[in-house]
């Protein structure tokens, strides 16, 4: 980065490439190979994934592109920019709260992530050992089983990871991470394309592409709407300042129209491919589409393992997957890191400050996949909802209430940003850059050649991406309903208080009686009674 006083304070990227290098490694990472697939596999396939790419379309690729504007005339960290825009447009400086949510939201994010990247760097070591030679569905779920039951070993990978991102971003993030993403990310591309050759092999290969587009727009159920939204910001670092933080070091000359395009191509591209590698392994082993976060984990392997020298694109793969996910991480601490340096704080303290409470944050986190993933922070029944249910009283409402769902820490901390923070950050950085920025800045700073073009992006960000935004939130949490619906009335059965008071130890399903027919509710599966079920339960 050339150090340029009328730059930002942090250095300049160095050329356009190198802008989209760093803005496509920030996106492309766990989110594209690890979630993308296993939500795509628990919301159902085609339908979500129709509307995933709508919201990518429609609404990231715009927002993107109000975000790199901000950052790129704001030069600064995002709660920095966003306050000194807000000033230049003579409105409140609170707007930098904005930025400070934002950060929050890296910082959330970093604390699972961080986990994930770990089991990944496990799996180089299994690779590179071999375990996976010749190994079927069971010996892969068998060596995931045991990963994820044993916190010291999540907890030691966790923190060799977290370690790597600190190394980096305390150094400033331009340094090898150019070299990295130009070099890399092609390669990573190119193993994800061999590993789509190997399903087109493995005789389901037709049966994985149709669950993935077969869209039946129907199927869509109000969890997966929000969940497809919310991926859609997270793949692309949208909502929370990272690409704001990354535009802040953009030169003036660049188009971010057409960067955006680019990073928003790429991003979907590498996505697709790994949901074409992994899904036809799924259904050519019989193993679960809704598995759940093992699901690349428990199926990759089982392909490298049946493919020759698979040893070496096994492991030479899950090394390629850290670096894509150590890439992006370093763009979730970046905005509070390079806020604090503007407050004064050395980098290295900040980074190693906000590292470290990111690692014990972490801890519940890998916690939640073995000692205490009977623990629910949050519990939802057709009746009600609570907070911090403990394992027995969840189990025994779980058993009785089939359609209840608890999250676990690791759950929560992904809900809580994917779901809500970002898709809320997009819908005020919209509202920013729409409604709040003189209109001169915003397209002196984009220069885009086409004015037609421009006023479309323009009525997207003011008006349809906010109330898109707004529409999925209203229809996840029911506020809104789109033709018709089912009454849910679920019994005492679905009820916290029901189990609240039960001692511990005694982690079994009561035998209840429904109000109407003083039958014992196990009696009587929840689909055949008259009670109506959720309609959407997936
Ligand atoms: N986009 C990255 C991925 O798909 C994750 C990520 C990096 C991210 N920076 C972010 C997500 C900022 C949300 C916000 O793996």
């Amino acid at each position: 980065m050339n150090k340029d006083s009328n730059n930002s304070v942090h250095g300049i990227w160095g050329s356009r490439w190198i802008f989209i290098l760093a803005a496509t490694g920030s996106a492309v990472g766990l989110g594209n190979i690890w979630k993308f697939p296993y939500i795509a596999g628990e919301n159902g396939g085609g339908a979500f994934v129709l509307f995933y790419l709508g919201c990518i379309a429609l609404i990231g690729v715009p927002v993107m592109m109000a975000e790199i504007l901000i950052g790129r005339r704001g030069r600064m960290s995002p709660i920095n920019s966003m306050a000194k825009l807000a000033k230049e447009a003579q409105v409140s400086r609170r707007w930098g709260y904005l930025g400070i949510i934002g950060a929050l939201a890296g910082f959330l994010i970093m604390s699972f992530y961080s986990v994930v990247a770990g089991w990944a760097l496990y799996y180089v070591y299994k690779m590179a050992s071999g375990a996976f030679v010749g190994a079927s569905g069971e010996t892969a779920g068998g060596i995931w089983q045991a990963l994820t039951s044993d916190p010291l070993t999540l907890l030691g990978w966790h923190t060799v990871f977290t370690a790597l991102v600190v190394v980096v971003v305390a150094r400033g993030v331009n340094r090898g991470l150019e070299l990295a993403v130009r070099i890399l990310m092609p390669l990573l591309f190119l193993l994800l394309i061999l590993l789509v050759g190997y399903a087109l092999t493995s005789g389901a290969f037709a049966e994985g592409a149709a669950f993935l587009f077969n869209f039946d727009a129907s199927k869509l159920s109000t969890d997966a709407a929000l969940v497809a939204l919310g991926h859609a910001f997270f793949t692309l670092s949208l909502g929370m300042g990272a690409i704001m933080a990354y535009g802040a070091y953009m030169p003036h000359k660049v188009s971010i129209g057409s960067t955006t395009l680019v990073i928003g191509f790429l991003d979907t591209l590498v996505a697709l491919a790994a949901g074409l590698a992994i899904f036809p392994v799924v259904f050519a082993n019989g193993l679960e589409p809704a598995a759940g976060p093992g699901l690349m984990f428990q199926t990759l392997p089982i392909a490298f393992g049946g493919m020759p020298a698979g040893v070496l694109f096994g492991t030479l793969f899950f090394v390629l997957v850290v670096f894509a996910a150590w890439s992006s991480a370093i763009s979730l601490l970046e905005p509070a890191v390079a806020w604090a340096v503007e407050k004064g704080f050395k980098r290295w303290v900040a980074t190693v400050a906000v590292g470290i409470a990111a690692w014990t944050l972490g801890i519940l986190s890998v916690l939640s996949l073995n000692d205490w993933s009977g623990f629910k922070v949050i519990v939802n029944t057709p009746n009600d909802w609570g907070l911090f249910v403990d394992s027995a009283t969840w189990q025994a409402l779980a058993a009785a209430c089939t359609s209840a769902t608890g999250q676990t820490w690791f759950d929560f901390f992904d809900y809580l940003t994917s779901s809500i923070m970002l898709p809320l950050g997009g819908l005020f950085i919209a509202i920013f850059v729409g409604w709040v920025m003189k209109e001169t800045h915003v397209r002196k700073e984009l220069a885009m050649g086409n004015f037609k073009l421009y006023l479309v992006w323009r009525a997207v960000v003011r008006i349809f991406s906010p109330l898109a935004i707004l529409l999925v939130f209203a229809y996840s949490t029911g506020l809104w309903k789109p033709g018709e619906t089912v009454e849910v009335k679920a019994g005492a059965e679905c009820e916290l208080a029901t189990y609240a008071a039960m001692p511990e130890g005694e982690a079994v399903a009561p035998v209840m009686v429904t109000p109407a027919s003083d039958v014992p509710v196990e009696e009587i599966p929840a689909q055949e009674s008259d009670v109506p079920v959720l309609e959407e339960q997936q």
